[in-house]
């Protein structure tokens, strides 16, 4: 039971997130959407930047030091518990230059959007050709896509453990 309802909301209500907000992303930056609608060979890279871009579940990671460490100054003992934010990460000018910026050119599959080690998502390669079938279809079938609210209006979620949108009006 367990197992089944992890895999039920850790698949759906992040693939269905990140398929609204990688639309938000994309139509809100049209320069980018040229650049994927222009050679779908791009697809791949473009999902792996708008998963860097929103790192939609920061804040899952959470980890228990196996033995004592020191990272950037700061000692763990072994046993204490650690969150690790991979938004930090993904935002990380030394690992991303101008990380604000969607770039879906960049290049960002080393992003740390589904996690790290032994633990990182199940569902990744599954999630990563959901999104890359998703944004070619949509854009190739309806080219028009657009907001249907200015940006300002769109309803973010930023109060959930999923970031995403809680609804996204678009006209075409
Ligand atoms: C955009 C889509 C997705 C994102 C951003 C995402 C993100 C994550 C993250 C950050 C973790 C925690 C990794 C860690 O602790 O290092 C995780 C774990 C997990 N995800 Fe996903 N996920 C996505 C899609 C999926 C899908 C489609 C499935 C299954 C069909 C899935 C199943 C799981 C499971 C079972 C775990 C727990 C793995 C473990 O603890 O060993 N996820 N995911």
């Amino acid at each position: 039971m367990s197992l089944a309802f992890l895999l039920l909301t850790a698949g759906h209500e992040t693939t269905a997130n990140m398929i609204s907000l990688g639309v938000v992303g994309l139509l809100s930056h049209p320069e980018q959407l040229t650049v994927v609608k222009a050679d779908p060979g791009r697809t791949p890279m473009a999902v792996e930047e708008l998963l860097r871009y929103f790192t939609i579940a920061d804040g899952v990671t959470s980890r228990l030091a196996t033995e004592d460490v020191e990272i950037g100054g700061v000692s763990i003992k072994a046993g204490e518990g650690v969150i690790v934010s991979m938004l930090s990460a993904n935002w990380d000018p030394a690992a991303f230059k101008d990380p604000a910026d969607l770039d879906v050119e960049r290049g960002a599959r080393h992003h740390l959007a589904f996690g790290f080690g032994p633990h990182q998502c199940l569902g990744q390669n599954l999630a990563r050709m959901e999104l890359q079938i998703v944004f070619d279809t949509l854009f190739r079938r309806i080219p028009s896509l657009r907001l249907a609210v200015p940006m300002e209006e769109v309803p973010f979620k930023a109060d959930a453990v999923i970031y995403g949108v809680h609804e996204l009006p678009v006209t075409w």
